[in-house]
């Protein structure tokens, strides 16, 4: 018996099963369309998680599944979905050997593995610069270029040798191109800031102070400035230092949160204190005044047990977010913030052309009263007032990540395009992808597009405008 099969216990885990089960198939198909097909929606969209190819050895976590991206491209009046693996080299390892070679985040790290103790999946984020499709890994990583639309792994992409490693949920400013990106470790440099340029390598880079290693997630730009964030989260540290890991949340520490100038030192950071929370997801920031307004998903406490049937858990991180504001004054250094309301929501996306400008709409999967985690609707907010409509799927149909695609030729307003989402009913396995006109969320959808396989519950989504692609062939 292999050292895998001696650890392989296949420990039941709600993320492996109903909707969240993995599926092995990778297939192209011109999908079925239930309505009509606007005529204004052209281009991709694409939508990464976790889907393990093997069975995984140890206790599994969700977060550890290898990446699977699903696609539907809307081209000349079709909608052709497309799902394939993302084949990381360590995914490349494992086909090798026809088995898990990596256990996940909660077995106990192995560094004698190829490449770290933990396997990058990039199953995390996705990004689109410069006409790449990058696959990103919460991490942190190498990332992997994927091909458009045949979602083949090209490979790793280091941005022509100039960065090596990044996160999930870098930031691409609409009107510059740059992308903003972020790393974090377990040993200093805690974190670790940079920029990527127009031309697609690195032009910044600058580590930032933290007190310790803590576990990120996101970030926020505004026109001149990045909020970074230190939140009481991390792997607990005299654990850390026996090679174990095991997530501690210190409530009695500050919510951290720090401006820096875009292009600016890590010894410049403006630090302000806020209520402690942690937050997996903004949604935008933008100037306004003397102030920074920064709106996203805030969690009181992500360790907080007890109302397992209500508040969805991904084993002890407990999901209960509502939507927030905060405000730095960057003349004072004081901080002013409010719940924008106390429905819970998360994964959520807006109009992309406004990232870091003042916007007005988001669009956030609105949570289900349940132990996992599941989106049954989702909220159209107005993130400046908390005003909100809602979009519901129906009795046991879950959504994931609902993305922004402007129409074609829309005007600037946050709202001009259509919400896309994939959607899957529990009971039935069956599959589609709704498209909500945006300006009138509250509707039933303006057309389904039924998907001839079962789509995992996944992760985070990004939508490629027609004018953006390389010319098709629809292969
Ligand atoms: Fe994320």
């Amino acid at each position: 018996m292999t050292a895998v099969e001696e650890r392989r216990e296949t420990v039941p885990n709600p993320y492996l099963e109903g909707p969240f089960a993995p599926i092995d198939t990778e297939i192209t198909v011109d999908c079925e369309v239930i309505g009509d097909l606007p005529a204004d929606l052209a281009g991709v969209f694409v939508r990464n998680g976790s889907n393990p190819k093997y069975p995984p050895p140890g206790r599994y976590h969700w977060f550890d599944g290898d990446g699977m991206l699903h696609a539907l491209h809307f081209e000349n009046g079709h909608a052709v979905y497309r799902n394939r693996y993302v084949t990381t080299e360590a995914l490349a390892l494992e086909q090798d050997a026809g088995e898990a070679i990596w256990s996940g985040v909660n077995e106990r790290p192995n560094f004698s593995r190829p490449g770290g103790p933990f396997k990058d999946t990039a199953n995390t984020d996705l990004v689109f610069h410069r006409g790449r499709l990058l696959a990103l890994w919460w991490l942190g990583g190498p990332c992997y270029e994927i091909d458009v639309p045949s979602l083949k792994t090209v490979g790793r992409y280091d941005f022509g040798g100039t960065l090596a490693s990044l996160t999930a949920h870098p930031k691409l400013d609409p009107v510059t191109n740059e992308l903003i990106v972020f790393d974090y470790d377990v040993l200093p440099p805690y974190l670790t800031y940079g920029v990527v340029g127009a031309d697609g390598t690195l032009v910044h880079q600058t580590e930032v102070d933290l007190p310790g290693p803590r576990l990120l997630h996101d970030l926020a730009i505004t026109e001149r400035h990045t909020i970074l964030m230190d939140f009481p989260l991390m792997w607990d540290p005299e654990l850390l230092a026996q090679g174990r890991t095991r997530v501690t949340f210190r409530p009695d520490l500050p919510a951290r949160f720090g401006v820096i100038g875009r292009h600016a030192a890590g010894t410049e950071v403006k630090w302000f204190d806020a209520e402690s929370c942690y937050m997996y997801h903004t949604i935008n920031a933008w100037e306004s005044g003397d102030e920074i307004v920064l709106v996203g998903c805030r969690i009181a406490n992500p360790l907080a047990d007890g109302d397992r049937e209500r508040v969805p858990h991904i084993d002890v991180l407990r999901l209960e977010p509502f939507l927030h504001e905060w405000r730095f004054n960057l003349v004072t250094g004081t901080v002013r913030e409010r719940p924008l309301d106390d429905v819970m929501t998360e994964f959520p996306r807006m109009d992309n052309r406004l990232l870091g400008r003042p916007s007005q709409h988001a669009y956030s999967p609105h949570i289900a009263p349940a132990p996992e985690l599941l989106f049954d609707g989702f909220v159209k907010y107005d993130t400046t007032t908390g005003d909100s409509e809602t979009h519901l799927y129906g009795d046991a149909r879950y959504g994931g990540e609902t993305v922004f695609a402007p129409r074609v030729g829309a005007s600037a307003a946050d709202d001009d395009g259509y919400v896309l989402t994939f959607v899957t009913d529990a009971t039935t396995g069956d599959s589609e992808v709704i498209v909500v006109d945006a300006q009138r969320p509250a509707d039933a959808p303006v057309c389904r597009v039924r998907i001839p396989q079962r789509v995992p519950i996944g992760y985070h989504s990004w939508w490629i405008a027609a004018d953006e692609l390389a010319p098709s062939t629809r292969t």
